[in-house]
């Protein structure tokens, strides 16, 4: 770049995030020059309605033909804000194969993709920065790549989806309907242009196939992550939680066990002074647990425009830093492949919810069946007689069981023909 010219920038996408960037670009552009020594320019914006008015973009600047942006040689930096597996990764690989650094917040082609696109920056000697894909403002990527190298990570337990947390204090704390809560989270902009990524823990399985993959230098592919949503969970669920003292937060874990890498996203029990269970609405959480520095908390605005917007524009910052000084971003390669750990053989405590039969002796076979598998009953409560169906609600928590044998005592159970429904079962974690 010559010594006075202007870094030049091109967004992919004008909606929540990079119309919040293209926002910030224009108002600290003279604060952000003075950083720089010289000025952050935004020389093209693609999207695909070219007609509608965007707040703070000239029309002029604005296209439809990604290869007007792709092709531009003189554009420095190119910021893919488009969401999704496909164009992104297709104009990401274009952008770094041309030689130009790239910025994105996108965690589905990040997780999927993040190591050979990685490697492909290295290739053509820039960098490849994604702060904004794993829990907007927190910076947790570049502290990874930095900040804890000197670290053996022995453990991630995180909350990283705004809009299902949002959800799930909305239903807990005001007893809010889950589609109701869901387009609220919606209107806000915290929500995937595919909500079902959200609700159904995707996204934040490719959040946490990001942060493990960096944390262990392993890859973690997203299939290597067990998954559940949170659609299952019923308003009953909250109101046995909170008089078991526990709160429900939808959780990405992530552990180095003997035998390689326990990674999951699933909703579970936590104690309600646990870190995690004070984590409410949009707001997400990182604990990082390492050898030299033991637990160590992140916590911020985990979705929204400005919230994702603080971390894609400080990596656009550090892009241009790198582009002036010639100083390249710290990469920390993956090293061997690592044994993912099924999640049949996780040890943890169990919350079982049944709908049986109000009559005698059904709790001893429900205590057989658990009995065999070798788990040991904590507590039990019934709940909820319902007189005219002869039915009753049945609450179990469990001491710490296998995951192998919860689910084939579950069988069991649902088989007897005094249960009518196995309601739900939850883990129960204290991280
Ligand atoms: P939006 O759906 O609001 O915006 C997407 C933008 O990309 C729109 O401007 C759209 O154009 C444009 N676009 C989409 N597909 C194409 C295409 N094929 N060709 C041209 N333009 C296209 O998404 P968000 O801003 O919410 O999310 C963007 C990225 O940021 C995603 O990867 C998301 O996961 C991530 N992210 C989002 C956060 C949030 O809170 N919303 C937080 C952190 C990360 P048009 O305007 O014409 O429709
Ligand atoms: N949909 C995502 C969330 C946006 O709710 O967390 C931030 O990545």
């Amino acid at each position: 770049l010559a010594s006075n010219s202007e870094v030049q920038v091109a967004l992919l996408g004008a909606g929540v995030v990079g119309g919040g960037v293209a926002r910030i670009l224009g108002e600290k552009r003279d604060a952000f020059a003075r950083l720089l020594g010289r000025p952050l320019t935004v020389t093209g914006v693609l999207v695909r309605d070219a007609d509608r008015a965007r707040a703070g973009i000239e029309p002029r600047l604005v296209t439809t033909d990604a290869a007007r942006i792709l092709e531009d040689g003189d554009v420095d930096i190119i910021v893919e804000l488009l969401g999704r597996e496909q164009p992104a990764l297709d104009y990401i690989t274009q952008a770094l194969t041309a030689g130009k650094y790239v910025v994105t917040a996108n965690k589905d082609v990040m997780a999927r993709h993040g190591s050979r696109l990685l490697a492909l920056s290295r290739q053509h000697d820039v960098d490849l920065l994604y702060e904004a894909s794993v829990a907007s403002a927190i910076p947790i990527i570049a502290p990874l790549k930095r900040d804890m190298l000197s670290n053996r990570i022995l453990s991630l337990a995180a909350i990283i989806n705004g809009t299902t947390n949002y959800i799930l204090t909305a239903m807990s704390r005001e007893g809010a309907d889950f589609a109701d809560a869901l387009r609220q989270a919606q209107d806000l902009g915290y929500a995937e242009s595919n909500p079902a990524n959200d609700v159904e823990g995707e996204d934040a399985r490719f959040k946490l196939a990001i942060l493990a993959s960096l944390a262990f230098r392993a890859p973690v592919r997203p299939d290597d992550i067990y998954r559940e949503g949170i659609t299952q969970l019923a308003a009953k669920d909250f109101r046995y939680a909170e008089e078991f003292g526990y709160a429900i937060k939808l959780l990405a874990l992530a552990r180095q066990v003997p035998d390689g890498i326990q990674a999951r996203v699933h909703p579970a029990f936590l104690p309600i002074g646990a870190p995690l269970a004070k984590v409410d609405g949009v707001l997400n959480a990182v604990q990082v647990e390492g050898d030299l520095m033991g637990r160590v908390n992140f916590q911020g605005p985990g979705a929204g425009s400005l919230a994702a917007t603080s971390a894609v524009v400080a990596d656009i910052l550090d892009a241009a830093q790198s582009i002036i000084g010639g100083r390249r971003d710290v990469h920390s390669e993956e090293e061997a492949p690592s044994k993912i750990v099924p999640m049949s053989e996780l040890v943890t405590r169990y919350y079982i919810r049944l709908t049986v039969k109000d009559q005698p002796g059904v709790l001893a076979q429900i205590a057989r069946c658990l009995g065999e598998a070798q788990i040991s009953i904590a507590s039990v409560l019934q709940k909820e007689t319902n007189v005219t169906a002869r039915t009753a609600e049945l609450v179990i928590m469990t001491h710490e069981a296998r995951e192998a044998s919860v689910q084939s005592a579950l069988t069991a159970v649902h088989a007897l023909p005094v249960v009518e429904e196995i309601g739900n079962f939850l883990r129960v974690e204290e991280p």
